[in-house]
């Protein structure tokens, strides 16, 4: 059966927590910058061209869901059409458009926008060139040009790139999201190999042929993870650069929050990542370097036992970097 619709990328998580304050200080550690704040409400943004990347709500620590981008206003219509998403609403955030919503099999939140206005931006985000890899100088891109970054700056955040969350039934969800949203399977996680049990599902946006991160959606499962209850696993951000994963890093580690896991490079997506908690346990990722598909790229069957000696296989989510600790990673606190 063909999906509703296909979305094009991310939008931005919704999260709700207890005190808006200490949410927006973290979140500018993070390296977020306030747009718009009310009594109930914090939109913050990123360096990119989005009018805000990330929404805070007032209230019991709790994630309310994921926006995600429709690539036009007729399948906006289309979706709400649907039993499961609701009428067109005008959005009154940042930025304005439309949204409609639904909640997926777990309760989560699903919006769906279009028309949101873009900022202008003041920088093209281009990365500086890396000088790496090849035999002769000469190859190298950066030329009588040096490389130079803040003392302290906050690092760069391109934009919101893709959620972890805790569910219920693995298969259940990314039907769900691939019937209304379009969404498709990239890998599926199964220790020992093919055989072997469901353990997560990295999934993507279809594109057609424009490409698409490796993963926009992962999905673990709540029983081993969070007590079987389902919920946010982490929100991602993309950066510039390397360079900004690493200054993000001492930044936050200077100003005494809690690392959960990085830095290091991913076997799913290939990112170089790095894991925080916010002053309420949530977990928020940096990462950049990922991996890019078009929707040719059929899904992948993976052993995440990879790492360790052979004899007594491990979880192995990190090409290099530190081992995730599979007891906090995603756990009840973070939800
Ligand atoms: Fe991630």
């Amino acid at each position: 059966m063909s999906p509703v619709i296909k979305v094009d990328d991310m939008a931005f998580p919704t999260l709700q927590v207890p005190d808006l304050d200490l949410q927006e200080k973290f979140l500018i550690d993070f390296g977020l910058t306030r747009v718009a704040r009310t009594d109930d409400t914090l939109y913050m943004r990123g360096d990119g061209p989005q009018a805000f990347v990330h929404v805070s709500k007032l209230g019991d620590q709790k994630f309310l869901g994921n926006a995600f981008y429709a690539c036009s206003m007729e399948d906006m219509e289309t979706l709400a059409r649907t039993d499961a998403f609701g009428n067109i609403e005008e959005l009154t955030s940042p930025g304005g458009g439309y949204v409609t919503s639904a909640t997926d099999p777990d309760g989560i939140g699903v919006q769906v926008v279009f028309g949101i206005e873009n900022r202008e931006l003041e920088s093209d985000l281009n990365a500086v060139e890396l000088n790496v890899g090849g035999i002769e100088r000469e190859n190298f891109r950066r030329i009588n040009q040096p490389k130079r970054f803040s003392k302290g700056a906050y690092p760069r955040i391109k934009r919101f790139a893709h959620c972890g969350l805790n569910v219920t039934d693995l298969e259940a969800s990314l039907d769900w999201y691939n019937e209304h949203l379009g969404i498709i399977a990239s890998d599926l996680l199964k220790p020992g190999g093919e055989g072997g049990p469901l353990f997560g599902i990295f999934s993507r946006c279809d594109r057609g042929a424009k490409l698409a991160d490796h993963h926009s959606l992962f999905f673990l499962p709540a029983a081993t993870q969070s007590n079987g209850k389902s919920g946010l696993n982490h929100v991602s951000y993309e950066m510039v650069d390397i360079d900004d994963v690493f200054m993000g890093h001492e930044i936050l580690d200077k100003k005494g929050y809690e690392p959960e896991w990085g830095i290091g490079r991913h076997y799913q997506g290939s990112q170089i990542f790095d894991y925080w908690r916010s002053p309420f346990g949530q977990i928020h990722e940096h990462q950049t370097d990922g991996d890019v598909f078009d929707n040719t790229f059929p899904p992948q069957v993976v052993d995440v036992m990879l790492d360790g000696d052979p004899n007594n296989p491990e979880m192995g989510p990190s090409q290099w970097g530190p081992a995730i600790n599979m007891e906090t990673f995603g756990d009840e606190r973070g939800l």
